[in-house]
């Protein structure tokens, strides 16, 4: 693996609307990012990516780009971000930007401009497709939202493609005039001072340009998109082409969401002359999905947690770093959703975060996690924003669940509960906002928040401060960044462990991934304790003891 100049770093995801609101409006804003820096520094932030903060129309909160080099204004101005981009920079951090080039809103001026004139130059912009002869929709496939992937355009025979909300068309990355205002536009903010992206949705840009359809997988007649996505070869050659055009020409970090290809390929991706940097590993939000929605879901077990995580570590071995999460603005808080609720705690958190930095790979927080915040109890379906937990509701509810259970189940997944304001201290809102926020805080702020983290060094926060240290240790930090990966105990249920094999020195992570007691056999000699999450560990010449959710890292000979 060639070395790269982001490989030892740290980053932290920005969800614009929810950060800090310096302005009163309940909205966060970019004020409020460049407020925060030195907050990040301190933790020991590198990278930040920020969720979309371009201008849009907000049904799918930014993700519906109605200007690529505009800033909503509920989140300042341009002069804001080259300000945010500069401040940064004194620091030393990086900033990444939210590429969304699958589709854009249906405010966007392209769009716009095909409406106009379904004949003209922007119509071939969108996927616009006349009805089939039968009258009906062009394909039967489920957009990710709900509901078909078209949308009639009234008063023709056509419809319009979208992947996602029926407000986010999907672009036609055939045309190479689309292409090209893509790459000027990636282009123009690199040239700002950026140092890279996060790829939204990025598997979907190649479409089966025949609209094929499929047989339905449930009763409403459609098939999940993933089918249409994963029978389309090709894609290879826009990612190569975007790279060449853009990225490679300030080595950008490029960080892929990148959820259905051929893993075959994983080298030709991000291997050391990879399409892109780095892939995020969602491997654990994933394993619990079924076909049929989020009422549906298979529970968690510690073991199959670590089972995921081993399978997405051996798979990219010698190839490249996937990119590491617990959680982001698309899920639930982590330590709700992979600890049991009644085992949620401090000791747990911090064994979560152990185990995401002795990971290879870059790590990302999502803010708030770490103060260890956790899921909003969310008391009627209306106090959701998200346009994909209501729809989750619905297909609950349509599926015979009575509504107080389909409250709880979306409760559960709701990406509102990672886009809860960011509770900053134990006053009003969480100190988030002095006016009305725009999303229900969580009314726990009172005893988890930063404010009262920081004064304690027994803290989620501290303990996440070590991490990110130890990551950048002179003596430790090459285990951690480029160490070999060798689980140990994988016949033990709930246990953790494995070794990272530095150059130099050899680490090894313990974590006890449940609520009682577990005996460990262990005979090598511990140098050094680096991390732990309890005051002591009880180890003797033949093994080691380890409480409830204890986790350790540990230097060995
Ligand atoms: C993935 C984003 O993370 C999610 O928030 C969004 O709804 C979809 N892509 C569509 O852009
Ligand atoms: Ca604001």
């Amino acid at each position: 693996m060639k070395k790269q100049w982001w490989h030892g770093k740290v980053a932290y995801q920005i969800y614009p609307k929810s950060f800090n609101d310096t302005n009163g409006d309940g909205v966060g804003d970019l004020r409020g990012i460049i407020e925060k820096l030195d907050y990040l520094k301190d933790l020991g932030i590198d990278i930040v990516w920020i969720s979309p903060m371009f201008t849009s129309p907000f049904v799918d909160q930014g993700y519906d780009i109605s200007d690529y080099q505009g800033i909503a204004p509920i989140f300042g101005t341009m002069e804001d971000m080259d300000e945010l981009i500069a401040e940064a920079k004194k620091r030393d951090m990086h900033i990444l930007l939210d590429l969304v080039l699958n589709h854009c809103s249906d405010e966007h001026e392209w769009f716009q401009k095909a409406l106009a004139d379904l004949e003209g130059e922007y119509a071939d912009y969108f996927h616009i497709v006349d009805k089939k002869e039968d009258g009906s929709m062009p394909s039967n496939w489920r957009s990710t939202f709900g509901g078909p992937t078209w949308t009639k355009i009234p008063g023709t025979n056509k419809y319009y493609l979208h992947i996602f909300a029926k407000e986010q068309p999907d672009v036609n990355w055939e045309n190479p005039k689309l292409r090209q205002e893509m790459y000027d536009m990636i282009n123009w903010w690199q040239d700002k001072g950026i140092s890279g992206f996060r790829l939204d949705a990025i598997a979907n840009i190649k479409k089966d340009m025949e609209y094929k359809s499929f047989p339905a997988d449930r009763e409403d007649g459609l098939v999940s998109k993933f089918r249409m996505v994963e029978s389309v070869s090709g894609i290879e050659v826009f990612l190569k082409e975007l790279k060449e055009k853009t990225f490679s020409q300030i080595d950008a970090l490029t960080v892929a969401e990148l959820s259905s290809f051929d893993r075959a390929k994983l080298e030709e991706y991000v291997g050391d002359d990879g399409y892109f940097s780095t892939i995020f590993d969602l491997s654990t939000d994933s394993m619990e999905v079924s076909g049929n929605g989020w009422y549906d879901r298979n529970p968690i077990t510690a073991n199959n947690y670590r089972q995921v995580i081993y399978d997405s570590i051996r798979e990219i071995e010698g190839i490249g770093m996937k990119a590491n999460i617990i959680e982001n603005h698309d899920e639930p808080r982590g330590v709700s959703h992979y600890i049991p609720e009644e085992d949620c705690n401090d000791y747990s958190k911090k064994m979560l975060a152990a185990i995401l930095f002795m990971r290879p790979g870059l790590p990302f927080l999502f803010q708030g996690q770490e103060i260890g915040m956790e899921n909003t109890p969310f008391e009627t379906i209306d106090e959701f924003d998200d346009l994909f937990t209501h729809n989750e509701y619905q297909v609950a509810l349509d599926a015979g669940i009575e509504p107080e259970q389909a409250l709880k189940l979306v409760n559960k997944y709701s990406r509102d509960n990672g886009r809860t304001p960011m509770q900053w201290n134990n006053q009003a809102n969480g100190g988030f906002t002095t006016g009305t926020p725009w999303l229900k805080v969580n009314p726990n702020y009172a005893t988890i928040n930063v404010e009262d983290q920081l004064t304690d060094e027994n803290s989620v926060w501290a303990f996440y401060q070590k991490l990110i240290a130890l990551r950048k240790d002179e003596t430790y930090g090459e285990a951690f960044v480029y160490g070999g990966f060798e689980p140990i105990f994988e016949d033990q249920d709930n246990i953790v462990a494995f070794y990272r094999h530095g150059e130099d020195k050899t680490i090894l992570l313990l974590a006890n991934f449940q609520n009682s007691v577990a005996e460990l056999p262990f005979t090598k000699k511990i140098d050094d304790i680096l991390i732990n999450n309890y005051e002591e560990l009880a180890a003797t010449a033949t093994g080691v003891t380890l409480q409830p959710h204890q986790a350790v890292i540990v230097s060995v000979d």
